[in-house]
């Protein structure tokens, strides 16, 4: 065989080992940040990744990633959801303006992702539009021929589902909205032919059941049975996956293609958030790319690669929350890797550069708006003040477990840790299970613990939400 030929069948391979696709989130609240110009170029040239997806439709990343040949998602703010399900001239008008100028110009348009885990978020107003607001979308993009090349999804935290089990065969799509939002939901991706994308997190669920070897795919992990199954997990990737495989086979649509729309692992956090590090990032990001891509599949989903986004592209120092929050970043914004995550091809990139690490500081949490005396029809969920010590840690309890709540804020240096007082505690989870439930009076029962409030809550550098 000559030189060529060698050297042809050798990038050919390596293509093949990327058809699942490689992407990376391009998120942009950060200080410091290389023009969008530079990073295109930067990531066509020299790295796999083949789709980035931006969290707006900035017309100037938009217009960076033209001709690069990349697949690139945009992102519908939540806030514009609403007005997007009104009408399909609202949506053709939007479209118009944000997208086809872009695709006529050369920019791989490759998804309008709707608003951002809508379907988690405690808001029924925006949870309603969101299905109107994709079909409205979906029917702008055919009348100006563009579906073809465009699809519609939304991404969706696995807060979608029921609380979290270890077993996924149990996955189970949250009640309340799985028939009057995420079956239409379905229905929709699948008559256009669009994925059902999440964004899944091993990193937000290390607890003693999920250790850290399981959620970093590392040889020798003690494997998970699933005894509704009978399928061995040996990664706790595989296991979210397949919880949400097994909610939509659960409604009769296990047909829908499902994509990790964001996953990634922090290099750097607080004292107390467990897990996090550079080796541990690189560890993680490497083994998931690796994995989803190398047609093994998942146990539900033998035989298949998946396509997968890193989050992120950049540290954002600009986002509130916990230390982690700020270090999800592949790349320094001088475009040298943070850690070897196997995703540049350029040889003079390659390897760490941790003497270049500089954490930033944490910034601090907004002060919350006091001055609005005026809730605006906004209702928390609170504890009655005589309520009992022993139920209200039962109440946390459930809330940040078996409720399937995000507690972080509540944990030693989160942002409602102080002040360290049962009360304060239990406030901020009953109210925020309230809130992701939909805000019905009975999830603020609480066996006649909680009661509704128009008076916000928030203390000090809490804001609840
Ligand atoms: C645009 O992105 C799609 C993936 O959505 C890819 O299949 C296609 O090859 C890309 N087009 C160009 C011109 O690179
Ligand atoms: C719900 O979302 C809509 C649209 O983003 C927003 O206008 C409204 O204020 C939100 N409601 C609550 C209670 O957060
Ligand atoms: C997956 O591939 C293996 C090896 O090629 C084969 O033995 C097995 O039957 C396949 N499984 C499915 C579900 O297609």
């Amino acid at each position: 065989m000559t030189m060529l030929g060698a050297t042809l069948i050798l990038l050919l391979s390596i293509a093949a080992a990327d058809a699942a696709g490689i992407g990376v989130t391009y998120g942009r609240r950060a200080t410091s940040l290389p023009p969008p110009a530079d990073v295109a170029r930067f990531l066509a040239r020299d790295t796999v990744v083949d789709r980035v997806r931006i969290l707006n439709t900035d017309p100037l990343a938009m217009r960076a990633f033209a001709g690069t040949g990349l697949a690139v998602d945009v992102t519908v703010r939540n806030s514009l959801v609403p007005r997007l399900a009104d009408s399909v001239a609202s949506a053709r008008q939007w479209v118009r303006a944000r997208v086809a100028p872009h695709a006529a110009a050369g920019t791989n348009v490759s998804r309008i992702l709707v608003g951002s885990e809508v379907i988690s978020q405690a808001n029924r107003t925006l949870l309603l539009c969101l299905v109107p607001a994709m079909q409205n979308l979906h029917t702008a993009l055919v009348a100006l021929a563009l579906d073809g090349q465009i699809k519609v999804s939304t991404a969706h935290s696995l807060g979608v589902l029921a609380a979290p089990t270890t077993q996924p065969s149990a996955g189970r799509f949250r009640e309340l909205y799985d028939a009057a939002v995420v079956k239409p939901l379905l229905a929709f991706l699948r008559a256009t032919g669009a994925p059902f994308m999440v964004n899944a997190y091993p990193f937000y669920g290390l607890t003693d059941d999920t250790p850290l070897d399981f959620a970093l795919f590392r040889v020798g992990a003690t494997g998970v049975m699933d005894a509704g199954s009978g399928l061995l997990y040996t990664n706790a990737l595989d296991a979210q996956l397949d919880s949400v495989h097994s909610a939509m086979d659960r409604m009769g649509f296990g047909d829908v293609d499902v994509v990790v729309a964001e996953t990634g692992w922090p290099w750097a956090g607080e004292g107390w958030e467990v897990g996090v590090g550079a080796d541990h990032a690189g560890d993680y990001n490497r083994n998931a790319i690796r994995h989803l891509g190398s047609g093994v599949g998942t146990p539900l989903r033998p035989n298949r690669t998946f396509e997968v986004s890193i989050f992120s592209l950049f540290d954002e120092d600009l986002k509130p929350g916990p230390l982690s929050q700020r270090h999800f970043g592949l790349f320094h914004a001088d475009m040298t890797p943070v850690y070897d995550a196997g995703i540049v091809t350029a040889p003079e990139y390659v390897g760490p550069v941790s003497s270049k690490i500089t954490p930033a500081l944490a910034a601090p949490a907004p002060a919350p708006d006091t001055t609005a005396a005026d809730s605006g029809g906004r209702r928390w969920c609170v504890p009655t003040p005589a309520a009992d010590a022993a139920v209200l840690q039962e109440n946390i309890d459930f809330a940040c477990g078996q409720g399937g709540i995000d507690c972080g804020a509540i944990r030693p240096g989160g942002s409602c840790y102080e002040p360290d007082t049962l009360q304060a505690h239990a406030a901020y989870a009953m109210n925020l299970y309230f809130r992701s439930n939909g805000e019905h009076a009975f999830d603020c029962e609480f066996g006649h613990t909680g009661v509704v409030t128009s008076a916000d809550p928030s203390f000090g550098g809490c804001n609840f939400t």
